[in-house]
């Protein structure tokens, strides 16, 4: 599935259109693959958590409101570039872990 995703992508028919598993690469190095780990031994787990509650949770990262674990910072500078529909793309992404 993946694989397709990306190639759809190289083939520049999803252009217009956010792609959360793009998007998540760039997440994965201290999230988890699969959203398992606690990232930098600080953040909750992202697995089991909802699209609603992660978009919202980015969203307030984005606007540098919110600060969970002290490192609020950090990930303002993770997901200040993404736009809204990027952000609700990569939520999605990150709910769908199993
Ligand atoms: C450099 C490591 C790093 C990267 C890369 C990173 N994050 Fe984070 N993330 C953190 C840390 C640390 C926290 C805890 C922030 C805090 O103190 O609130 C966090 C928290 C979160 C949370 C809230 C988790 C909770 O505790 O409920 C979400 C959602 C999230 N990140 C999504 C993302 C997404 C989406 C990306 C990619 C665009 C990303 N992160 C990239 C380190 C990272």
């Amino acid at each position: 599935m993946k694989k397709i995703v990306a190639l759809t992508a190289v083939a520049g028919m999803t252009l217009a259109m956010a792609d959360g598993a793009a998007i998540y690469a760039k997440c994965s190095g201290c999230h988890g693959q699969n959203g398992e780990k606690k990232a930098m031994g600080k953040a909750d787990v992202l697995k089991g958590q909802s699209a609603a509650d992660i978009e919202k949770k980015i969203k307030g990262y984005k606007a540098g409101t919110l600060n969970l674990h002290g490192m609020g910072a950090t990930m303002k500078n993770m997901v200040k570039s993404l736009s809204d529909a990027d952000i609700k793309a990569v939520a999605e992404y990150i709910a769908s872990f199993k």
